[in-house]
């Protein structure tokens, strides 16, 4: 007999979902298995005010196929620009659920990012004062700093100093990559979560260089060492609220990906459920799949859990495609690198 499992609805806590034409096309991938996802704001230009977030929302509510249902959770982008009253007023009628931290040049799109984070000193100060989470791309950008120690020494020279000065903030470490971050989350209060993604459970540094690179397992922070993908793998499946799951899935065309320069992010959004569920399995933590998918992001952001459910059924192998068609071009689909059993509906 199959076995099978039903959870509340998974929601991702970290999201790329672009626009335009992209946007059309990931949008179902997501919507498909998940009932909300906090969207990422870094498009170009990027979303930093409240009107801006508004209207990316009405973009993405547009973009979404008749009979799907999906809840964006908006964020915005900080500038050294940004104006604390908007992002309280944005917050305040619900719109806008984070605020998000990229240093200035760490990842795709990121140029508009905090160089000096004494000159938004005013709007952490309200977010503490309010509750709006921090969403935190922790790495940072230093050229001297090696990129596999990047994630580490964010902690200890920006993020610890950040959180000293700015008590009562609540904040999101994105998508950890360490020992080093787990180990941040767990010494510290319930202020602090940190969502983890799907490919940085099953893959480590190895799987990106080794035999050849592999730009579709190149991401950002870039996957570390096995010892940091155990410690990631214990986090997930340890049952401790403070770790959810925020997939990063950040779709780029292969253009961009197979080049000499090739962009950052790997595309889960697919098959991420069905992944998940082997992962859990695998670490005889099938019963806390549920926590960590729908449950414990859901606490964090002080929203309830989703009360539709979803079903994911052992059986035969299950194949996805191996790419999505867009207007912009192919764009493949995280490949996991061993079969999937867990088909996943409604
Ligand atoms: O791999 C990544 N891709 N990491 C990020 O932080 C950004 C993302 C993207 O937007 O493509
Ligand atoms: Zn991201």
């Amino acid at each position: 007999m199959n076995q099978t499992l039903t959870i509340a609805r998974p929601d991702d806590w970290h999201l790329h979902l672009r626009d335009g034409a992209m946007l059309r096309a990931v949008l179902p991938e997501t919507a498909r298995h998940f009932a909300r996802a906090i969207i990422m704001p870094n498009l170009v230009p990027p979303v930093v005010t409240g009107a801006q977030a508004a209207a990316y929302r009405d973009r993405i509510l547009a973009a979404l196929p008749d009979g799907m249902t999906f809840e964006p959770l908006m964020t915005l982008y900080l500038t050294e620009d940004t104006d604390p009253a908007d992002v309280a007023a944005a917050a305040e009628t619900g719109l806008v659920k984070a605020v998000k931290l990229y240093p200035a040049g760490a990842t795709t799109n990121s140029a508009s990012g905090v160089r000096d984070f004494d000159r938004v000193r005013g709007v952490l100060d309200k977010m503490a004062e309010i509750g709006l989470p921090l969403c935190v791309h922790g790495e940072v950008t230093d050229a001297e700093v090696d990129i596999f120690d990047r994630e580490a020494v964010f902690i200890d020279r920006v993020l610890d100093p950040i959180r000293r000065a700015t008590p009562g903030l609540r904040v999101v470490m994105e998508h950890i990559t360490t020992r080093d971050g787990v180990a941040y989350v767990k010494a510290n209060d319930t202020d602090l979560g940190a969502t983890i993604t799907t490919h940085h459970l099953i893959i480590n540094r190895n799987h990106i260089l080794v035999g050849g690179i592999r730009p579709h397992y190149y991401c950002l922070p870039v996957a570390k060492r096995e010892e940091h993908r155990l410690a990631l793998r214990a986090a997930a499946t340890g049952g401790d609220a403070r770790f959810f799951l925020g997939t990063d899935s950040a779709p780029h065309t292969d253009a961009n990906k197979e080049t000499a320069c090739g962009c950052a992010g790997c595309f889960t959004a697919t098959n991420t459920m069905s992944i998940l569920a082997q992962v859990f399995e695998d670490e005889g933590a099938l019963d806390r799949l549920e926590g960590f998918a729908s449950g414990n992001g859901a606490a964090f952001y002080r929203l309830p859990v989703n009360a539709a459910t979803l079903t994911l059924t052992r059986g035969e192998a299950v194949t996805y495609p191996a790419k999505i068609i867009t207007g912009e071009g192919e764009v493949t689909v995280f490949d996991p690198g061993f079969p999937l059993h867990w088909s996943v509906s409604a």
